[in-house]
């Protein structure tokens, strides 16, 4: 039989577009190899966000294209958002690469992988999937593509327009899943909250999913600040099954650089819808994307961001230095900010946020908490993975066969980003 590997970088939707890609594979016969040795087929999926992102991809590809000469007959596609931007360009960088396949085909990958692998007759195996996060936990795409256009952001080039994906696929998608014996799914896109189809929208389609038996718990990202809403936080207040926890990226906190970034809301604003939010769901977890070092960012304008960071107490978030990204607005302007500066204002921050998450993490010690076991934590025995309502990672002790399912304990200590939790009750 065929195999095939995956060497997946980017966000959790080329997570999700690897896995329907090698569902659609398996239907062909091919089976997931754990190793680039042997493989029919080397799958690298790729991200352009970031400069670094894409150089090391590319390191990988062409380590990949040298090691085919040992390998006669292996195939090497490189997919996802570099193969988008770049697109063949990139074959004649590297010459061994066979096929591209640009993110804005996963709209009709089942004809792109027909064109190079027709399904035989009788070729209809369907298996499970391979790269969800856990057995327990699993991903569903909601919708594609961005239509915001922050200035940084290549994104919207390389992704393509929005899409919703029609509310039926879905709830056959979480339907599927569940009867598989996933517990909690994570809606994704790069907005979920502009998500509508045939009159759809967003929180409708948490409230609706809500309603499925034997799905334990809801999860999303990414939101956009823009495009929340009061009902979303009702929905997020109603029903226990969806998280605690909301991801909203807010970038800076300056008004004068979220302007320049289009971001379209300001960090007043923004303030405010958090503050909501911690009102009506208690003991919520908020993370954020945050950005240091976009053009003209004065240090007095980057000290705002670290004022929003004291002020609303993430759980935890993901900082970037700015990187120019062609195409873009921002890639017009001038940066004046020396990469030296970028990297002393990332780590200022980190530095603060670090210290938030300790302390987060700290106090939820003697707290009585609910937690879905998700796996075993890497070879210890009776040591378990699992997850709070928020978004906190719980380590508990328990005996054989609990993934799955969800415990009432107690945090007795915290190791920075985890909590060890003792089981309360039976
Ligand atoms: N759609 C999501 C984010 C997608 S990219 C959203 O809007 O929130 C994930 C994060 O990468 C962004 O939130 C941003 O913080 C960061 N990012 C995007 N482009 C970047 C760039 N050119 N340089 C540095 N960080 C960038
Ligand atoms: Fe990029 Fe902005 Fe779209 Fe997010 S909302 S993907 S940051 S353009
Ligand atoms: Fe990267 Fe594409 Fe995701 S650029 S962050 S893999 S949408």
């Amino acid at each position: 039989m065929p195999s095939v590997y995956f060497q997946t970088f980017g966000c959790q939707m080329n997570t999700a577009d690897s896995d329907a890609i090698y569902q659609l594979l398996a239907q062909r016969g091919f089976v997931l190899n754990d190793s680039c040795v042997g493989s029919d087929l080397i799958i690298v999926n790729t991200c352009s966000v970031r400069e670094a992102a894409e150089k090391r991809a590319l390191a990988r590809i062409a380590e990949f294209a040298n090691g085919k000469k040992n390998h006669p007959g292996q195939k090497l596609w490189v997919i996802g958002c570099m193969a988008e931007r770049l697109g063949d360009a990139l074959k004649k960088d590297i010459p061994g690469i066979d096929n591209i396949i640009g993110a804005k085909q996963m709209e009709r990958i089942d004809d792109v992988i027909e064109s190079q692998f027709p399904k035989c007759q009788g070729d209809d195996k369907t298996s499970s999937s391979i790269f969800q996060k856990t057995a327990v936990t699993d991903f569903v795409p909601v919708m594609r593509g961005c239509d915001n256009y922050c200035a940084y952001c290549v994104v919207p080039y390389v992704r393509g327009r929005e899409m919703s994906v029609p509310y039926d696929v879905i709830e056959s998608a979480v339907k599927q899943k569940v009867g598989a014996g996933i517990r909690e799914i994570t809606f994704l896109g790069q907005n979920v909250n502009s998500y509508n189809h045939g009159g759809i929208d967003f929180p409708e389609l948490l409230s609706r999913m809500a309603g499925v038996d034997g799905l334990e718990r809801i999860r999303f990202t990414t939101s956009h600040p823009k495009d929340c809403t009061g009902r979303l936080i009702d929905v997020m207040a109603s029903s226990p099954k969806i998280a605690a926890h909301l991801h909203l990226p807010f970038q800076a906190g300056s008004d004068r650089i979220l302007a320049l970034m289009n971001r379209r809301y300001t960090a007043s604003q923004y303030r405010g819808f958090i503050d909501t939010v911690k009102k009506r769901v208690p003991g919520v977890d908020l993370t954020s994307d945050i950005m240091v070092g976009f053009p003209s960012e004065t240090d007095a304008e980057f000290r705002e961001t670290l004022a929003l960071v004291r002020d609303i107490r993430f759980t935890a978030a993901f900082m970037f230095a700015y990187s120019p990204r062609e195409g873009t607005a921002a890639a017009l302007m001038r940066e004046g900010i020396s990469k030296a500066e970028k990297l002393a204002r990332l780590s200022e921050l980190i530095a603060l946020q670090t210290e938030i998450t300790r302390e987060i993490y700290e106090k939820s010690v003697g707290e009585e908490l609910e937690v879905l076991v998700t796996g075993r934590q890497q070879k210890r025995d009776r040591a378990w993975m699992g997850q709070d309502r928020g978004c906190k990672r719980v380590l508990i002790s328990c005996e054989e066969g609990v993934a799955g399912m969800i415990f009432k304990v107690r945090a007795v200590k915290s190791s920075g980003m985890t909590l060890i939790a003792e089981r309360v009750g039976q």
